[in-house]
Parts: C-alpha cells; structure tokens; sequence
C-alpha cells in the first residue's frame, strides 16, 4: 500500500485537465490513485495516467470519499458546487477556476510570490487567473525591490484561456476561412480566424471594464498585498492556439533603468529573458508554448515618462501551464505532509 495522496482531477478531459497530467508526470508528483472526473458525457471513457488507462467517473457529491487533493477546472460553477464538497470530505483543493479567488478566507498564489500564504488555508486554495500570473511573476522581483505604483497591462490572449473547444473552434474556423467556407461560431460569441476581439467575457455597461481586466486589478492587489497599486488593463483575445503575450508598462516609486530590471530578472524564479535586439527576437506565444517560464524582452525605458521611473516590456507564458496546471501543481508540491496523510 501506498501513502502517497489520492488525487482527483476535475475537468481532467478539458485543456487544462490534460495538463495538470502531463505535468504531474513530468515533475514526478507523487501520486498514490487518480481520479479522473469530468461530466456524465464523458464517463467511462478513459485517460492516460502514467502508461496506466484510469476510467473517468462522473462528478458526483460522492466523488470525494478518500480523495487528499483535488485539483479542479471545470470552470466556477462547478467549483462553487462541488469544492466545499470535496473540503467536507477530507481534501485540500486547489481551484483553477475563480470562484474563490477573492473570498478572503482563500489563499491566492503564486508560488514564486506568496508560497507562504499556502499554509492559511482553510482547505481551498485558489490559482489566480492567467493573464494576471503572466504579468506579476515577472513584475515581483521588481515590485519588492522598487514598489510599482502603477502598472498598465495589454493582453493578447490566446485561445487555451476558453479551454479545448475554443482551441477546436480556431483551428476549424480558421481551416474554413482558407476553404472560403461560412463558420458559424459556437464557443466564443465573435469570429476568430484573422480577427481578434475585446475579451469575451461580461463587460461591466457602467465602467467599460470586463471580468478579465477586474480580475487583474483586484488580482494583483490581493497577491502583491498592496491596495493601492494602480493597474490598467485591457485584455485582448487573439487567434494564438495556447500562451498569452502582454505589453506591459510599469512606474516604480524610485528610479529605475533597463540594466536594474535585467540585473533583477536574470536569476528570478520562473523568468527568462528573451531579448535580442540585434536578431530583433524577443517572447513570441509559439516559443513559450509548453515552457514552465514566462519569457521577458522588449525591456527598455518608457519614453513617455521623462523622469526615470518607468519601464516598458513585453512577456508570453504557456497559459495552460504556468497560467493554470503548472501553477496549481507547484502549489500542490507544497502542501505540508497533513494534507497527504
Ligand atoms: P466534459 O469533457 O465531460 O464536458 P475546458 O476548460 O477545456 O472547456 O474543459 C472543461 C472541463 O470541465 C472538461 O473536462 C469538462 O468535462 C468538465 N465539465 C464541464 N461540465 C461539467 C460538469 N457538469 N460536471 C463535471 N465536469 C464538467
């Protein structure tokens, strides 16, 4: 018998789900049994765990008995209905979704920032959303060093972020394009082959802002633990299959130069500097797609602040990995023993 813990993926055949087992295997996460949870539509078909084929099983109240962790991405009204089932069974979940992600009795974090806020769960844990991990694992080390008081992002999110059939619906909306045939889109609300468009989901009618560029604003407080940091958004769906790219600009309260941000991004954890201005190469989604790293370039000062303080750079991260399942799967990694007894 094995003490290793008992894991339940739910959503394990969504974009993210395929993840969290692939990189579960990859960084040898010790596991002692894997549940494999997904809709009725998919029960009793199976996935590949280690060389093993697990049979997935419908998500029921029931499908927690005896399970130590449960990583969920099944999107936020599932995690609202069934994670504080799986906490009143004896689990730790960790949540992908965002349902809980402001709740103040929930943890949000970055292992890379905020490791420690893990151990004041209360049996959720939350991921923060995809482009806000993009931008602030690169943004801390700087953050601590220099505090940021203002910070304007620029998204150019790629299509993973609206899981699997949003990455179906590219590819076929894009193969119909070329054939000149019509494409009626089914998951995401406008077309996507050779167009982009303003963030899909809700806009708030009285601020002009959607649910995405909220959740970075209120995102990167809560795990900078700074209120007061300014931060603009505005999020952008690209036709990119998977890794999100963001322009960003940032104002920190003392001075800061190109060389101070290289000199405290070479060795930060979970960044690589991609910067070539002679080969005019920087972080491309296709280069950072299936990396753990978010990679940083175009760092160079911001022309249009005179005094100094300001910064502009451009990143990409894998957003199914370091923007979701590796994500989860490091803080997974950190749990204390308890957890996996
Ligand atoms: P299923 O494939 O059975 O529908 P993605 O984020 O890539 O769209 O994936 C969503 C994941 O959430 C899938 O694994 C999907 O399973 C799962 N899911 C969707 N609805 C439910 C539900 N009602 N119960 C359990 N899992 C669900």
């Amino acid at each position: 018998m094995s003490n290793d813990p008992v894991v339940a993926i739910v959503g394990v055949t969504g974009a993210v789900g395929a993840e969290f087992i692939a990189t579960m295997d990859r960084r040898n996460f010790r596991v002692g049994r894997l549940k494999a949870l997904a809709s009725a539509r998919s029960a009793g078909k199976t996935v590949t765990f280690r060389g093993k084929e697990v049979v997935i099983e419908e998500l029921t109240e029931r499908a927690f008995d005896g399970v130590d962790i449960a990583l969920f991405s099944a999107g936020g009204s599932i995690s609202r209905k069934y994670a504080p089932v799986a906490v009143k069974a004896g689990a730790v979940v960790v949540d992908n979704s965002s349902a809980f992600r402001m709740d103040p009795n929930v943890p949000l974090v970055i292992p890379e920032i905020n490791a420690g806020r893990i151990r004041d769960h209360k049996g959720i844990i939350a991921n923060p959303n995809c482009a806000a991990i993009t931008a602030l694992v690169p943004l801390w080390p700087i953050h601590r060093e220099n505090r940021i008081k203002r910070v304007i992002i620029s998204t150019y999110q790629a299509a993973s972020g609206a899981g699997a059939a949003a990455m179906d619906e590219l590819v076929e909306s894009t193969r119909a394009s070329l054939e000149g045939r019509s494409f009626e889109p089914k998951v995401l609300p406008l077309p996507y082959a050779f167009n982009l468009f303003s963030h899909n989901t809700a806009i708030d009618p009285a601020t002009g802002y959607n649910d995405e560029e909220t959740k970075v604003i209120k995102e990167t407080r809560k795990i900078f633990e700074d209120e007061k940091i300014a931060v603009g958004v505005t999020c952008v769906r690209v036709p990119v299959l998977r890794a999100h790219s963001e322009a960003i600009t940032f104002e920190c309260e003392r001075p800061i130069g190109e060389d101070d941000v290289r000199r405290l991004l070479a060795n930060a954890p979970g960044v690589r500097i991609v910067d070539d201005r002679v080969k005019n190469y920087f972080p491309m989604p296709i280069d950072a797609s299936g990396q753990d790293d978010v990679l940083v370039g175009r760092i160079r000062r911001d022309l249009s602040d005179p005094s100094g303080h300001s910064i502009s750079m451009f990143v990409a991260a894998d957003q199914l990995l370091k923007g979701a399942a590796l994500n989860a799967i490091q803080i997974a990694e950190l749990l204390p023993q308890r957890a996996l007894a």
